[in-house]
């Protein structure tokens, strides 16, 4: 009884904290204008989130490998000259919705075809 009731804190608690991160991640891709140069599923300036979270992933490494580029970018990209953690929640926000966008996409491309499968038959 006693063991259950503090599993479940516990996972209260985990989601609440990764909750946070979430929206930590949010804020911070507002408050940096990450959407001036990049969209979630379009090619801007830079590569779409969609396209990033194709390359890397979307696990944990994936988080620790893109936080690392957002402060210290490769290439033509402005470094980011911020804490680990702060760029953590980044990295996985993108990630996420990069990959949710991504889904999106292959679902309307879906959807599409199937109206045009169904306009023949009209
Ligand atoms: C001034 C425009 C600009 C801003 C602002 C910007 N980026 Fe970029 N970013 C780029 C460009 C351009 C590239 C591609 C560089 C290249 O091709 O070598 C890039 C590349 C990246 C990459 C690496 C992609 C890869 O394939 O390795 C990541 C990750 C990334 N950006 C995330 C972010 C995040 C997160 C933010 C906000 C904190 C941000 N960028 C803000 C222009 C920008």
């Amino acid at each position: 009884m006693f063991r259950k009731a503090l599993l479940i804190i516990f996972l209260i608690g985990f989601s609440v904290a990764s909750e946070k991160e979430y929206e930590i991640g949010k804020k911070l891709v507002q408050q940096y204008n990450c959407l001036s140069c990049h969209d979630f599923s379009q090619k801007r300036t830079g590569p779409s989130f969609t396209e990033i979270a194709k390359k890397y992933g979307t696990g944990e490494e994936a988080v620790e490998q893109v936080a690392k580029i957002i402060i210290n970018p490769p290439s033509f990209m402005p470094p980011f000259k911020i804490p680990l953690e702060k760029a953590k929640a980044i990295a996985r926000y993108v990630l996420t919705e990069g990959a949710k966008a991504a889904s999106k996409k292959q679902k309307k491309v879906y959807e599409d075809d199937y109206l045009d499968l169904d306009s023949q038959f009209h």
